[in-house]
C-alpha cells in the first residue's frame, strides 16, 4: 500500500510550532563508502539532521520546535531541562533559549564512566556558557528531576514562569519533531524516486526513534527503523521506545494503531555503559570520517552507525538495499572525547 501523508501533515498541524530549522535536511549518498566490497552492494544514504543551522545543530532542535511552541504558548520564560554534562539537547536548548529571548537553567549530571578535563570542561559544556545557561553541575549521586522540581519552585517563588523539558526532550511533544521528520522522508523519498527499506537511528531517550516510527505508522509506509540503544539496555530501550510511540501516536490520531513488532531495538552496539567507547564505534566514526569527510559522535551516531556497519557486513541486507543513517549531530562531543581517539 502506497503511504499517506495527508493524515500525518494535517495532524502535526494541530500543535503549536516554532521553526528553528531552515528547511528539510539533505539526504545524501555515501558513494565512496557504498562501493567498499564489504558493504555488499548496498546504497547507504545519510539524512543530516547534523545540518541543522542553530547552536551547532543536531536532532534536538526538531523535537525543540514543538517543544518551544508548547512553552510559549503557555507564557514561559525560562527553559528549564537536564543531561549528562556533554548533552546535547542541553547545549541546544540553551542555543534556543538564546535566540528566543528566554532564560535557560540546566541541569547536568557527572558521567559514571568518563572524568577527563576535556570531558568536563570542553565540547558542549563549552558551548552552554558560551550560549548563557545557568549550568547547575550536580554531584554524583543527586537525581536531576529531583533537583529540578526543587530548581522550580523556587523560580515559581521568583515569579518565572519555567517550562521543563524532560531528558533529551523526549516527551511524546517533542517526539512530534521526528514524526514531522518521517513526513520530511517521505516526501524526499519520493522527490528522488526512492524507497528505504530500512532507516537507522541511535536511541538514547527514545524520542527520535519513536517520532520516526509514528509518523511512518500514521503515514502508513512499510519502511521499517532500526534504533541502537546506546543508553538503556536493550529490553528497557524496546519498553521506553514502544511506550514513547504509543503516547506520540496517541497525540496524532488516538484511534491509531501500532504493530507491536514494529519496534525494533538493537542493544549489541551500546558497550560497557552509557558513553563509554567501544572499538566498533572508534572505526565507525574514522571509517565515516576518512571516507566521506562526515563527522558523527561518540555516543550516538558512532556507536548506531557502528551498527550498521556490523549489520551490512553480516549480510543482513539483500545488494542493492537502500538504508538511511539519520544523522543526528552531535559534533561537539569528539572534542570531549578526544583522549578515546588518541
Ligand atoms: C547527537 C545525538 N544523537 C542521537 C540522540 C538520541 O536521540 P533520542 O534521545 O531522541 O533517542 C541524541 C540525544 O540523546 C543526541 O544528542
Amino acid at each position: 500500500m502506497p503511504h499517506d501523508l495527508n493524515h500525518l501533515d494535517a495532524a502535526l498541524a494541530a500543535y503549536p510550532r516554532v521553526t528553528l530549522l531552515e528547511g528539510p535536511t539533505p539526504i545524501q549518498k555515501l558513494t565512496r563508502l557504498s562501493q567498499l566490497p564489504e558493504l555488499n552492494g548496498c546504497n547507504v544514504y545519510v539524512k543530516r539532521d547534523d545540518l541543522t543551522g542553530l547552536g551547532g545543530g543536531g536532532n534536538k532542535l526538531r523535537k525543540l520546535e514543538f517543544l518551544l511552541g508548547q512553552a510559549l504558548a503557555e507564557n514561559a520564560d525560562t527553559l528549564v531541562t537536564w543531561g549528562g554534562f556533554q548533552s546535547n539537547h542541553a547545549r541546544l536548548t540553551a542555543a534556543v533559549a538564546a535566540r528566543h529571548g528566554l532564560a535557560c537553567e540546566l541541569i547536568l549530571t557527572p558521567s559514571a564512566v568518563r572524568t577527563d578535563n576535556d570531558f568536563c570542561h570542553n565540547g558542549n559544556v563549552l558551548l552552554d556558557d558560551l550560549f548563557g545557561a545557568s549550568v547547575h553541575r550536580l554531584a554524583r549521586g543527586v537525581t536531576a528531576d529531583a533537583y529540578a522540581a526543587e530548581l522550580v519552585t523556587k523560580l515559581r517563588e521568583l515569579g518565572k514562569k519555567p517550562f521543563v523539558m524532560p531528558l533529551g526532550g523526549s516527551s511524546p511533544r517533542g517526539a512530534l519533531g521526528y514524526a514531522a521528520c518521517a513526513a520530511e522522508i517521505l516526501h524526499q523519498a519520493d522527490a528522488l524516486d526512492l524507497r528505504f527499506e530500512r532507516i537507522i537511528v541511535p536511541n538514547g531517550s527514545a524520542g527520535t526513534h519513536s517520532g520516526l516510527l509514528a509518523g511512518m505508522t500514521l503515514a502508513r509506509s512499510a519502511t521499517q527503523i532500526t534504533g541502537y540503544s546506546v543508553l538503556a539496555d536493550e529490553q528497557q530501550a524496546l519498553a521506553t521506545t514502544l511506550e514513547k510511540t504509543r503516547q506520540t501516536l496517541h497525540l496524532l490520531d488516538p484511534a491509531a494503531a501500532l504493530v507491536e513488532s514494529a519496534i525494533n531495538v538493537d542493544g549489541s552496539h551500546r558497550g560497557d555503559a552509557y558513553g563509554a567507547p567501544t572499538e566498533a564505534m572508534l572505526e565507525a566514526v574514522r571509517l565515516l570520517a576518512s571516507k566521506e569527510g562526515l563527522l558523527t559522535d561518540p555516543v550516538y551516531g558512532g556507536k548506531a552507525f557502528a551498527g550498521l556497519l556490523a549489520a551490512i557486513r553480516r549480510g543482513e541486507f539483500p545488494q542493492g538495499s537502500n538504508l538511511l543513517f539519520v544523522m543526528t549531530g552531535g559534533l561537539p562531543g569528539l572534542f570531549a572525547y578526544r583522549s578515546a581517539f588518541v
